[in-house]
């Protein structure tokens, strides 16, 4: 028999629903994005993203159900992001889960946003163990190793900024609007690498921090203005992206290597990052590895994928009841 798992994602800024088929069949997915409500204010405000998702839940709910032409009936069993994230937005999010498990009588199962993010991988491609995933997103910066499904090893992480934060913070300073990450991406295609900036913790760990290379290009900012001279941001763009990109692929390699891993997954939403993009994939065919980064709908936060991690997670046996909090910050299990 299949399995239908009917996932909700609402940790940031978009509510999105999905309904999965053995945790690799895409049926139906609807992802409603505040983006263009918090452009206006420079970045997510967690209120209006929880009012939002208040208006809109049921709404992505009912769209979800009717453009996979299923009802309540169909569906095995409810998936759930917990966290981490805005701790407003999951509520909602796991509020509405709660209510249509407790009302038709489906299991609830906890997915972690993380989790998400590397299952969105498996509806590109079933994941081959073992493997190492970069995930790289505006809260994250964390390399894992994975022996089996749901087992994840944190081999390092961020030690400040996360690298989609420090995108946003870059494109501020050289005015670029939100959200940053993309633009700053497409302006480092058009510029040159002409600003003398440093390589981030270029060390034997796999941690990263990118607030010092933020910092870096902070100062220069300033430093040129005070002498009266602009910044010319496509340079900027590509120097601080070569940077990024270089210490990113350099960390992630040497995992791959010392793991004796052949499989790397990326996943988050600066996976969507076209200049990371083609080196990992470079550096991927030099080294014989294979290399599975989803398509941009399925990097940036939506629910098909937590439907994906929910399936493993409900053929493991994870069940959550009806007391399941919502967590801000949560370590990745
Ligand atoms: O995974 P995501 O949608 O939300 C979080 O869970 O954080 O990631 C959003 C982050 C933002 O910081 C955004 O600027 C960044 O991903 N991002 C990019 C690109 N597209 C999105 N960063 C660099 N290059 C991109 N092309
Ligand atoms: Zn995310």
């Amino acid at each position: 028999m299949n399995t239908y798992i009917l996932a909700i994602e609402s940790s940031c800024d978009e509510t999105s629903v999905s309904i999965i088929k053995d945790g690799q069949e895409e049926i139906a997915t609807v992802v409603l994005s505040q983006m263009d409500t918090h452009a206006n204010y420079g970045g997510v405000v967690p209120e209006i993203a929880s009012r939002m998702h208040i208006e809109n839940i049921t709404l992505v709910i009912e769209k979800t159900l009717t453009k996979a032409n299923m009802t309540m009936d169909d569906i095995t069993a409810i998936a759930v992001t917990y966290g981490p994230g805005l701790i407003g937005s999951l509520l909602i999010g796991l509020m509405a889960a709660k209510t249509l498990a407790f009302t038709y009588n489906k299991p609830l199962i906890p997915v972690h946003h993380i989790a998400g993010h590397i299952y969105a991988n498996n509806l590109v491609q079933r994941l081959e163990f073992p493997l190492i995933a970069l995930v790289i997103s505006g809260g994250h910066t964390d390399l894992i190793y994975m022996k089996e499904d749901y087992s994840f090893e944190k081999l390092g992480g961020t030690l400040d900024d996360a690298v989609g934060e420090a995108y946003d913070k870059v494109a501020r300073v050289i005015n670029v609007p939100y959200p940053g990450g993309p633009l700053v991406d497409k302006l480092a295609h058009q510029g040159e690498d002409t600003y003398n900036l440093p390589l981030p913790l270029d060390d034997d760990s796999y941690n990263f921090s990118f607030s010092g290379l933020k910092s870096a290009v902070i100062n220069l900012v300033h430093n040129e203005k005070q002498r009266g001279n602009e910044i010319i941001p496509e340079n900027m763009a590509t120097s601080f992206q070569n940077r990024v990109v270089e210490i990113l692929t350099k960390k992630t390699m040497k995992a791959l290597k010392t793991y004796n891993v052949k499989n790397l997954i990326v996943a988050g939403g600066v996976a969507a990052n076209k200049g990371l993009r083609e080196r990992l994939t470079k550096e991927c065919e030099e080294n014989n590895i294979n290399l599975i980064i989803p398509e941009i709908k399925y990097c940036t936060d939506n629910a098909a994928m937590i439907g994906a991690a929910g399936y493993y997670a409900y053929k493991l046996g994870r069940r959550a009841d009806l007391s399941l909090n919502a967590k801000a910050s949560e370590r990745l299990n």
